[in-house]
């Protein structure tokens, strides 16, 4: 059996909410994604129910998943959005997610994006460093605007994750340090189009205690002590989910215990997931394509490879890899290996499982976040399309790129 309640098997056969996962693999081709989004929406209501007592806020991190669908599956929610770049930004609004239920994060905002998020009026710019500031604030003035910031926090707090993961230790490029936050804050109160209404943190991805983030929440809290004009309180994203059989906090835990002291400051609180709302609601199916007995190891050679799904080659990270139909059969341990020529093309390594036909189908579990959104068109290979359920029915909610789409913005130059 899966962990996901919208994926399960029924006479053999893995479904998606109602609809048989090898029929739709028939009917589109593999590789592709696969979403539900009752899953989607149950996650998300989660969310919503734990921070239900205190004035909340959830933007959803387009990152792990910007597919429009999933996004406008969300805003009908009431989900607003934490993006990262002009291109997230304008995804957003394309979707009428209202701009004062939109933040704006990330290290490296250029001016133009700045311009484009100024002019749309979003409800918070979570800023990076006082240069940042100066820059917002320079903009905002040709605009006439007041430009309302949260300043984002780098807390230095202990995390157990993959190191690039890690946003919150004092050695990422991420955030003001909390020593020089009142500095910051005092320098920004000189300036005339800008005002602080918000502090921000985001420690990390895939975390799976609760510790960094109470830390955290109470380093913040300390500084709206000080920062009077504190509306927002955003804590970010990063809490994990479970890959296999480990049990991992979820975010009605860290409500149970960061609401509290939250209340008694008088603010909406913003959460940030990605993860967490799209993470298991998505699988990535393929076909094997070659099952190849080695001296010193077995592979199963799939049409999906690194340039769909990275996370393993990348990270090293772990997902449950688990066929469309259930056979008994010889058992092996294999190496799931895709058609790129790297060794880090794979998609798990020594999987246990009964030795797989050619043409049978596989899926890769929890892989709706950081999945399609970090593949790319290595090996001139197009990108596999995305599928949503509902209930029974499964809906193109992105066509597989054709080879013609992978020359389309190349030239040939006549002149050399
Ligand atoms: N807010 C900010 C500012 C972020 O940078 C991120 C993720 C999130 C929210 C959402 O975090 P989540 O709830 O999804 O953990 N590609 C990596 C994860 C990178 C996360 C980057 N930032 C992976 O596949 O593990």
């Amino acid at each position: 059996m899966t962990s996901d309640r919208y994926f399960y098997y029924k006479d053999n056969e893995l479904y998606c909410e109602e609809a048989e996962v090898s029929k739709i693999a028939e009917s589109v081709g593999t590789p592709f994604y696969l979403y539900s989004k009752k899953s989607i929406v149950y996650n998300y209501r989660n969310i919503d129910r734990a921070f239900a007592q205190i004035p909340h806020l959830i933007c959803y991190a387009l990152k792990a998943n910007s597919n429009l669908n999933i996004c406008k599956i969300l805003a009908e929610e009431g989900c607003g959005a934490d993006v990262v770049s002009g291109g997230e930004l304008y995804k957003a609004v394309y979707l009428g997610i209202n701009p004062q239920k939109i933040v704006f994060d990330g290290v490296g905002k250029t001016e133009d994006e700045i311009i484009y998020a100024v002019k749309e009026g979003l409800l918070l710019f979570n800023v990076e460093s006082y240069q940042e500031i100066e820059i917002i604030n320079k903009i905002a003035k040709r605009f006439k605007k007041i430009v309302a910031v949260g300043l984002r926090i780098n807390p230095d707090v202990d995390l157990d994750v993959h190191p690039y993961d890690a946003t919150g230790i004092g050695i990422s490029k991420f955030g003001i340090s909390f020593e020089d936050a009142i500095d910051v804050y005092k320098k920004t109160k000189k300036l005339g189009n800008i005002k602080i209404v918000g502090l921000h943190a985001h420690i990390g991805s895939q975390i799976t205690k609760l510790e960094p983030f109470i830390e955290t929440t109470s380093k913040l809290i300390s500084l709206a002590e000080v920062i009077k004009e504190i509306k927002y309180i955003d804590i970010g994203g990063g809490l994990g989910i479970p890959y296999g059989d480990e049990k991992v906090p979820t975010y009605s835990d860290l409500a149970r215990l960061i609401i509290p002291p939250l209340k008694k400051l008088n603010v909406t609180v913003i959460i940030e997931p990605g993860r967490t709302i799209v993470g298991s609601s998505g699988i990535l199916v393929s076909k094997v394509l070659y099952f190849k007995k080695m001296k010193e190891k077995n592979f199963v050679v799939v049409d999906a490879g690194m340039n769909d799904f990275v996370r393993p080659g990348l990270y090293g990270a772990f997902h449950q890899i688990i066929p469309l139909t259930e056979r008994q059969g010889e058992e092996i341990t294999a190496d799931i290996v895709g058609p790129i020529c790297e060794l880090s093309d794979f998609l798990g390594k020594n999987i246990k499982m009964a030795k797989p036909e050619v043409g049978s189908f596989i899926a890769v579990k929890d892989t709706g976040a950081y999945g399609f959104s970090m593949s790319s068109n290595y090996n001139a290979r197009p990108r596999a399309p995305e599928i949503i359920v509902d209930k029974k029915d499964f809906f193109v909610a992105r066509e597989r790129e054709t080879y013609k789409d992978l020359i389309k913005t190349e030239r040939i130059i006549k002149e050399i």
